[in-house]
Order: C-alpha cells, then structure tokens, then sequence
C-alpha cells in the first residue's frame, strides 16, 4: 500500500487550527460534555441524521433519561416513541440495550475501542469517537466528512470512495498531532461539513487550500460508480419505518391491519419483517397475537 503524505504536516495542522478556532461549531452541545453516556446518544442520532435535525431530539432524550442508569430502566417502547421521527429505528433500540449491556457489567462505561464495539449499535465509527470526543484518546476518527477530507487534501481525490478505506485510515492515523487530537480530529469534521462539502465545496474559503493535493492534481472528478439509491417507497426500511410508525400510536395491530398499512408489493413480506423486528427487539407480539412494542422494563 503506498501512503500518501502531505508536504508539511505540522503547517496544515497548524492552519487547520487557526481556521477551526475561528470557524469551528464549538457550540454544539455535545462537544460542551465529556460524558461518555451522552455523547454516545449524539453519535448513535447523528449516524444518519443532520445536525440540526438531531439538535432538538439530543435535548429532549437527556432531559428525560439523563443516565445510563435510567436509559437501561426504560422500556424498549418508550425509547421508540422518543426517538420520534429521527429514523432508522433500531438505534433507539440498541441505544437502551446498550445502556442496560454497561449496567449489567457493573456500570463502568467501557473506554477500549473494543469494548464500545461490542455495545449493539456501535461500530468503529462511533467506538472511536466516544473514545475520543468523551476520553481524549489519541485514535483518528474517519466519518465521512473527515474521510472526503483526506481523500482530497492527502490523496488529491475528489471522493473518500476513490482510494481504499483502509489507505484514508492509515492517513487519519499519521496526521493525528502528539496532543490535542481532540480538537483536531474535530476541526477536520468541521472542514468537511463547512468549507470541503460533497457538492460545491468552497475552496477559495478553505485555510488548507495551498496543501491540497486535489487542488495540485486540478481538481479531477471521482472515478467512483455513481451510487444508486433505490426507490424508497420499495425497500424494507419503508416498511419497517412504517410499521414503527403505526406502533408509536395504537396499543396493538393484528397482522392483517399491519398488511394493509402497506403498498401491495409489501405484503408478502409483511410477516417475515415483523419476525425481524421481533428478533432486533424492536417488537414483541401479545398474548392475543397482536403486535406492539416492547413494554418490559430493561435491566
Ligand atoms: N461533534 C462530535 N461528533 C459529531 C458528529 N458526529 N457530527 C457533528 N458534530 C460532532
């Protein structure tokens, strides 16, 4: 594997700096709290979901459960229904039994990358930045923001899907600085959500703009497959998301008032997706049949 090295890695992180201590979102208020419990509640919705979607969720879910302790007391139910219209509904299903995981092995918020991602829901995404955001740990932490960065500035590419994940990885790791990775790891997030963006990135505001290979290489256009998204209306996590929809607000639904819930072409499937909420912990079936939302309190 060849690795890709910038010029001057103490200027860029140097001009990194200087940008991100002026421009940087330092208000966000996860980054205000070192608690590992609640960052790992931002990074679990912010997964899928924009910041500003996530803003009013984040404080509305500490207000009501404003520990570990309590989140592994909840039921999986409630969680559902708090999580509201934040999507993919399992996070909140993981986010609790992850919480009641922590309790049951005597409540010491794990710190090594491979405890975190043995908690359900926890990839090495989010294992490294609790790691990091909430212990300080000098891990690099490649979202994708952080990874288009690099794939830019380091390999001179226009997208993190041009070079290998692994390549991008190794980048992070040698560009870490010997203290202060914290902030650095969230400057380059901030660069990539700000200034570096996917569509329309505005170079002429970039602070890293002279150390950019991909402004070296003339900008060349990704080579990567255009991605292709499938007609949401068809896929599982309609009907999924759709069937969490329905539970959020009826006590309980036979099988065939779930069907009819759907488009037709869901409705063969419509048994099979209801075993697979059950088998995540998402759903649970009633004495009578009927399906609903868990209702057990964890622990
Ligand atoms: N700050 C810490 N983690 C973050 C994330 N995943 N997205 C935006 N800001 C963050």
């Amino acid at each position: 594997m060849t690795t890709a090295v910038l010029a001057d890695p103490a200027g860029f992180r140097r001009a990194l700096m200087r940008w991100y201590r002026a421009s940087g979102r330092h208000a966000l208020p996860w980054r205000l709290t070192r608690d590992p419990y609640a960052i790992l509640v931002s990074e679990v919705m912010l997964q899928q979901t924009p910041v500003d979607r996530v803003l009013p969720y984040y404080g509305a879910w500490l207000q009501r459960w404003a520990t570990l302790g309590s989140l592994a007391q909840a039921s999986v139910g409630d969680v559902i229904r708090a999580w509201g219209g934040l999507g993919y509904n399992r996070r909140a299903a993981n986010l609790q039994l992850a919480a009641a995981a922590i309790v049951s092995e005597g409540g010491r918020f794990p710190r090594e990358l491979s405890s975190l991602m043995a908690l359900p829901g926890v990839g090495p995404y989010t294992a490294s930045a609790i790691a990091c955001f909430a212990f300080e740990q000098k891990v690099p932490v490649a979202d994708t923001n952080i990874a288009r960065v690099l794939a830019r500035v380091v390999h001179g590419a226009a997208s993190q899907r041009d070079i290998p994940p692994a390549q991008i990885a190794a980048t992070a790791l040698a560009l870490l600085p010997g203290r202060g990775v914290r902030d650095h790891n969230l400057a380059l997030m901030d660069l990539g959500a700000l200034v570096c963006t996917a569509r329309k990135p505005g170079c002429g505001a970039c602070p890293v703009l002279a150390a950019c290979a991909w402004r070296a290489a003339g900008y060349p256009a990704s080579t990567a497959p255009a991605i292709r998204t499938p007609r949401f209306e068809g896929t599982a996590r309609f009907a999924r998301g759709r069937i969490i929809d329905a539970l959020r607000t009826s006590d309980a639904l036979s099988v065939e008032e779930v069907v009819e819930l759907l488009p037709t072409e869901h409705h063969l499937r419509t048994p099979h997706y209801l075993t697979a909420l059950q088998h995540e912990g998402m759903v649970e079936q009633a004495a009578d049949g009927r399906w609903r939302l868990p209702r057990a309190m964890g622990g």
